[in-house]
This record gives structure tokens, sequence and C-alpha cells, in this order.
């Protein structure tokens, strides 16, 4: 076996994050298990069906942390619209006697949680090409084909893909939902593929600008791809249906994150840019909760899938946040949560709730006399000077409408052009002393990055 180029903290993280032969023992069982049930119902129902490991699990690259599984029902002939009208239903009658969850979503599956184990059962159709079935989710046995095979070849690529997705996971950049915008477990492993190791991905990714073509294999059409994804920051064929970008998840806030982490891992390798090192201490920073501004939404989430509620609540933090800006205040940073059933808090880190009295306003030269007269007449009304500076540029202190940021917000929330998630009841501005607005630290606390620290030592 070729030795694999790490560094001695590379493989000590990696003993740490590598499954342990017991957790693979028990997804196997509970695989067999599913697997069975699965097959069996199928077979009398008629169908003709298989039942295949997914995921991390069937590629061999799962993580420590990750106790599950992905299981898919693939079933040959059946059609798009039959998927979505009784996939999820025919799931439910197969794995009867378990555990099983559901929520609205674009694509039919269910969740088994049992002994703390959790397996994802998707139903998919069966097809002979990715692409073939019209729901996306056929293309996922091929990719698992595709990264097996390339994980054949080379024997430190599994132990990579652990590298990269702990890294990714520990500076807060791991996972496609809405609510992460992030890289896939599947994007995580084809960036590693095709760049050969987690070294030299690091080293390419800490180059990367928004608008990054990854294509050292040369598998895609990069004119086609742009043209398909203009708003992605970051394009990467997808190996198994080139026209796609399997980047499409990746937010430009999310690119910046992992390009800032490799510039300063390759200066400052640490433990702290790795899950679970990355949050096995307290939080190294907690805003002043003076300086917090809190937005409590409640209401019935539960018929929303949750990749559409997570965006809407981004949507409506990112207004709030314009809002207040426009208003005066400096705003360093927003984050929001969801119990995804019926409370969100929308967090804001501001650079001061408050501001004073009055503000500047800057007007128009003395020779656009009709702009400059009602600017004139307008500080006359509020009984306030008007100066004029060297250019000859009228300006002049006026009374600030909003001087605390609370104002502001509610004077925001009571406009009615919130875009708030539909099924939301009530919109208020957390009160000092109220718990949410301890929540909204903590939850601006745990998203600070803990790695920055490495380069302070
Ligand atoms: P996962 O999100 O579980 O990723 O999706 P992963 O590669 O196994 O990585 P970890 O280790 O769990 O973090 C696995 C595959 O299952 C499909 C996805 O397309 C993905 O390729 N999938 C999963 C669905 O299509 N629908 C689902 O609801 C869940
Ligand atoms: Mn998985
Ligand atoms: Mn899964």
């Amino acid at each position: 076996m070729p030795a694999c180029s790490r560094t001695p903290l590379e493989e000590e993280v990696l003993e740490a994050i590598r499954p342990t032969p017991l957790q693979l023992k028990l997804l196997g069982s509970l695989y067999r298990l599913l697997e069975s049930k699965l097959s069996s119902c199928a077979r009398l129902h008629g169908l003709d069906a298989v039942v295949e490991a997914e995921g991390s699990y069937a590629k061999g690259t799962l993580t420590r942390d990750k106790w599950e599984l992905d299981v898919f029902l693939l079933v040959r002939g059946a059609s798009r619209e039959w998927i979505a009208s009784q996939g999820e239903r025919l799931l439910r009658e197969c794995l009867e006697g378990l555990p099983v969850e559901a929520r609205y979503a674009e694509h039919p599956y269910v969740t088994v949680r049992v002994m703390g184990m959790e397996a994802d059962v998707v139903i998919a159709p069966l097809v002979s090409k990715p692409g073939e079935g019209g729901t996306g989710v056929e293309r996922t046995p091929f990719h698992t084909r595709w990264v097996r095979r390339a994980l054949r070849g080379n024997p430190c690529l599994a132990d990579d893909i652990r590298l990269f997705k702990s890294f990714l996971k520990g500076i807060g950049a791991y996972g496609a939902e809405v609510r992460v915008g992030g890289f896939s477990g599947l994007l995580a492993e084809i960036l590693v593929v095709y760049h050969g190791g987690f070294r030299r991905l690091i080293e390419a990714a800490s180059r990367w600008r928004p608008g990054v073509y990854v294509d050292p294999l040369g598998i895609g059409d990069e004119e086609l791809l742009r043209r398909r994804y203009p708003e992605s920051p970051i394009i990467v064929p997808d190996p198994v249906d080139p026209g796609r970008n399997a980047a499409a998840s990746v937010t430009r806030r999310k690119l910046a994150s992992l390009v800032l982490a490799a510039n300063a891992y390759l200066e400052a390798p640490c433990r702290l840019y790795y899950h679970p090192y990355s949050t096995l201490e307290p939080p190294p920073y907690r805003p002043d909760p003076r300086r917090i501004l809190a937005v409590e939404l409640r209401g019935d989430y539960s018929g929303l899938a949750r990749d559409a509620l997570w965006g809407r609540l981004s949507r409506m933090a990112s207004w709030l946040s314009r809002g207040l800006s426009r208003a005066g205040f400096g705003i360093l940073r927003w984050e929001v949560w969801t119990d995804e059933s019926s409370r969100a808090l929308i967090a804001l880190e501001l650079e001061s709730p408050e501001l004073p009295a009055l503000e500047l306003a800057e007007g128009p030269p003395a020779w656009e006399p009709a702009r400059a007269l009602r600017f004139t007449a307008k500080r006359a009304g509020e009984s306030m000077p008007v100066a004029i500076d060297d250019e000859g540029r009228l300006k002049a202190l006026r009374p600030r409408r909003h001087t605390t940021a609370r104002s502001a917000a509610e004077h925001l929330l009571g406009s009615g052009q919130a875009p708030l998630p539909r099924g939301t009841a009530s919109a208020r501005v957390v009160e000092p002393g109220d718990p949410g607005l301890g929540e909204a630290v903590r939850l601006l606390a745990e998203a600070t990055p803990r790695w920055p620290y490495c380069l302070a030592r």
C-alpha cells in the first residue's frame, strides 16, 4: 500500500473519525433488516424492484459521527407520477412496525430511527442510464458505482474523503441542505477524486474564486454549465451526468468559508478545522446580548418542505438586515434557526443597538437650485441649519427616524412587506429579558468559526 501523503495531524484526525467496527456491524444489521422488509414487501406488491445501499455507508466513506444509512428501493418501470403519488404510502406500508417519519418533500422518502441509528429510505425508478427516470434521485445508484470504482484504484482516497468531510463540517460548510448551503457528501467525494487527494484539493481550493470551474479530468461542457448555472459560484460537472452542476447547492458564503479556511490551514494547521474537534470546546466568542437583535416567529411549519422553510428564513433575515442597514445600523452577520414545526428565530449581530438622535444628511450642491431649496426648506421645518461644504454641497443634521434597532425592526415587521415563511402566525422582536435572546446569542456563538484561533497561536 503506498504511503498516503498526510501529516501526523491528519493521521491523528483520521484515527478519531474512521467508523468503528461495532458501528459498521450495527449499521449492517439495520441494513439487512430494512433490505429484507423492503424486498419481500415489493415482491408482495408484484413490483420488479431492487433494494440497494447508497450514500457513504455503501461507498466506504462514512465517518464516525454518522450512524446513518441511505437505502433505496428501486422500482423498474415506475413513473415519476406514480412515485410522487404512491411512493410514501408504499414505503410506510413496507416498513410497518418500525418508527417511520416523513415530511413533505420534493421527492418521497422516509426516515427510520432505531437505537440511535437513522436510515433514509428513498423510493426511485430503476433505470439503465442516469437522468432517465426524471426524478433526479435515480442518479444516486450511478453515483455510488462511480465513487466505488474511483476509490478502488487508490487506497488513500476513502480516508482523504473522510478528512475533507470532517474539514467541511468543522468549518460549517458540510451539507447540501438549504439550511447549510454547503458541500454535499457526494460533492466532497467528487472533489477529492478529481484532485487525487485531500492535500491537493485544499491547495486548489485555496486559490478558488467565485465562478470557479472545477474539472481537472475534463468531464464537462464548461460553456453549457455556465449558461445553465449562471448564479452558481462554483461549478463541478457531475461525473455521471456532466450537464449537471454537482455543486449547485454551494452558496457564495460557504465557498468563501472554504477558501479562507483552506488558506489558513495551509499556513497554520491544527485540529480546530476538523469536526468533532471544532465543537469540543465551548465557543471562544459570545456576542454581547445588548448588541443582538432577535426576531421570533411562531406558526405552523409542518406543511412546508424543510428546504423551503430554511430558504424563506434566510430571505427574511437578509431582508431585515438590509432594512436595518438602510436605517443606519451596522450589521455584522445573521443566523437563523427553526425547530421545523412551530418556531423560528432570526438573530442579527449589530455594531450597536442604538444610534445618536441626529444623523448626517448629504444634500445636493447649491447649483441644483430646485433640489437644494427643497433640502433647505425641509431642514428649516425641522429647525435645523443647513451647512455648505468646501465643494459647495449642502449638508445637515436631521432627526433620525429610528434610534434603536428594535424600533427600526418593529417598523419593518409592521410594514406588511416581510417575506415571512408560509404558516407564520406571529413575528415579534424578542424583549431583552426573554429566553429567546439567550438562544439567539448561543446561535451566533455556535456559528462562530473556531479555526481562526489556530492562526493566533
Ligand atoms: P446523504 O446526504 O446521506 O450523503 O445522501 P452521504 O454521501 O451518505 O454522506 P453522509 O456520510 O451521510 O454525510 C446520500 C445519497 O442519497 C441520496 C442523495 O442523492 C445522496 O447521493 N438521497 C438521500 C436522496 O436522494 N434523498 C434523500 O432524501 C436522502
Ligand atoms: Mn448518508
Ligand atoms: Mn442520508
